[in-house]
């Protein structure tokens, strides 16, 4: 088996108040993290091996268990190290996680007639622990196992046709056990149940919130960098932004940041970044200016990957040129959110293109990373960016891919096709951001496909693109679905791009979800 990372050292520094996941596998091991933070509390997860040792050393208020896929019978099952148990930490199992304590407490785990998928009717039985006064009433489930008797010194507080302890607890040990999961919203009462635990048993304090969280993290980067240089790739997203102005608020002006505007931009993107650096935030900014130089390498280039390549390298070669001349910084940021930090540590996914990120670490650059949003989902680097003042527009920007409308144009990248999508983009976005929709959708944006059609305008027979619209709702990325746009929306957006940019006499819709499509077109 291969050998598991260390865990991260930055996790010490953030959980002492926190309460740990430990992670068995669950798909909703990430959704319970996010949960508890919702409550203010800090949360992040450990893989099932943690080391007592390992969990000692961050000092969590509380454990908990998340689910798994397997049975605990199954070949391979992740097991619970029953020394977690005796840490004198509370603890939670949820669904796998609480049969996981149950056996080695001495319980009985089996399977049952009947498994339990989805919306359950539960019988309160005890309201002496957690599920104290809630209105639990229905719950959601996903099990085959169960525990059908719980270890000595629990007492069964509720239980469902299949499930004859679907919770148990043990209020003087401060270990508990849920068959059903709390973290997902079909347990109407499951974050009031989570917040009898972080809160009641636990005695965390609702400290998690941005303003402490910034307090703590300048500080964290001081003592990370002390005197030396840092500096900072800006790439118009709100993670690089918000990295960068962390960093700001914690060294001021020995941070630089370095923009490079590879000419994919959208229309004002670059002025507007360089403008709310400069004005609002005073951060000392290279701006470098290399469309041209980018679209002289993409000249002729058709093939998707290729044009990745292409930007990925000048991008770091000119990075690397700028960071040169400020002074050998030592330090790098990176703005890797706390997703990245917990895919990384899952196993690769096939690869289906190939990511350029920009503001990405050359590998062979001598330099430290300075992470502060490693902990963070995006939704609280938001949060933070607008504690920080970054304006709304940047704040809740829909992601922007690292090689920009390169990938956007289909086939040849020239000046001209460059600017009938860059305009075209532009009428898409006033027209949506108008509805009131930008932010309800996870992207919208148009693409410039490579071929032409036949049509008329003022009589006069045309032949000129069509222009894709796209735009889908998502959660992650991962998945998308096309958005049903309303169709009075469609229609201004089509009928302004065809009257508003030349070259272009056609509007289409891409239907098309995630898989089997990409979000993206190349
Ligand atoms: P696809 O097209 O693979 O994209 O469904 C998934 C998400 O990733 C974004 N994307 C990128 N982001 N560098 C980035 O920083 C890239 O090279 C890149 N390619 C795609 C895409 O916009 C979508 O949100």
């Amino acid at each position: 088996m291969a050998e598991r990372a260390p865990i991260d050292p930055q996790l010490a520094a953030a959980a002492p108040g926190g309460v740990l996941v430990v992670d068995f596998g669950a798909q909703y091991s990430q959704l319970i993290a996010r949960r508890i933070r919702e409550c203010r509390v800090f949360s992040a997860l450990v893989p099932h091996d943690v080391t007592p040792d390992e969990v000692a050393a961050i000092h969590p208020r509380g454990l908990v268990l998340s689910g798994g896929p397997a049975s605990v019978y199954a070949d391979g099952a992740p097991k619970l190290n029953p020394a977690l148990l005796e840490l004198g930490v509370p603890v939670l199992g949820i669904c796998y996680g609480m049969q996981s304590m149950a056996q080695a407490l001495g319980g009985e785990v089996a399977r049952t007639d009947t498994a339990e998928f989805g919306k359950t009717d539960l019988e309160v039985v005890s309201r002496n622990g957690l599920l104290g006064d809630l209105a639990a009433e229905t719950c959601w489930m996903s099990h085959r196992d169960a525990v059908v008797g719980a270890p000595e010194g629990f007492e069964i507080s509720a239980r469902t046709t299949a499930a004859p302890v679907a919770a148990m607890e043990n209020a003087e040990s401060k270990m508990y056990g849920v068959q059903f999961h709390p973290e997902v919203v079909h347990t109407p009462f499951g974050t009031d149940l989570l917040k009898n635990f972080l809160f009641d048993v636990c005695d965390c304090a609702p400290t998690w919130t941005a303003a402490n969280l910034i307090d703590d993290e300048v500080a964290r980067i001081r003592a990370q960098v002390g005197d030396e240089s840092v500096i900072c790739g800006l790439s118009g997203g709100v993670d690089s932004a918000v990295a960068a102005l962390l960093v700001h608020r914690a060294i001021g002006d020995k941070l630089t940041c370095v923009f490079v505007d590879h000419g994919m931009l959208r229309q004002n993107e670059a002025e507007q970044v360089v403008a709310a650096f400069g004005q609002h935030f005073k951060v000392p900014l290279v701006h470098v200016e290399a469309q041209d130089h980018f679209i002289g390498k993409l000249e002729g280039v058709e093939d998707p990957e290729r044009k990745r390549k292409i930007i990925g390298e000048e991008f770091i070669r000119i990075f690397e040129r700028e960071s040169g001349k400020l002074n050998d910084a030592r330090f790098l940021v990176q703005g890797t959110l706390y997703s990245d930090v917990i895919e990384s540590g899952s196993r690769d996914a096939a690869k289906i293109k190939s990511h350029h990120n920009v503001g990405g670490l050359p590998e062979d650059m001598s330099v430290e990373l300075v992470e502060p949003l490693r902990q963070l989902f995006k939704d609280e680097v938001r949060a933070v960016g607008e504690e920080l003042g970054l304006p709304e527009r940047m704040v809740w920007r829909q992601p922007f891919p690292g090689p920009g409308l390169a990938i956007r144009i289909v086939g040849d990248i020239t000046a001209e096709r460059l600017a009938i999508l860059r305009q075209a983009d532009f009428v898409l976005q006033e027209e949506i951001r108008r509805a009131g929709l930008y932010r309800d959708l996870w992207q919208s944006f148009a693409v410039l496909p490579a071929v032409r059609s036949v049509g008329v305008q003022g009589d006069e027979r045309t032949y000129a693109y069509p222009i894709v619209i796209r735009a889908v709702t998502s959660d992650d990325a991962m998945t998308a679905d096309w958005a049903r746009l309303p169709y009075d929306l469609l229609e201004r957006i089509s009928s302004r791009i065809i009257n508003e940019v030349d070259g272009v006499n056609r509007v289409t819709l891409d239907i098309t979800s995630k898989p089997p499509g990409t979000i993206e077109w190349e």
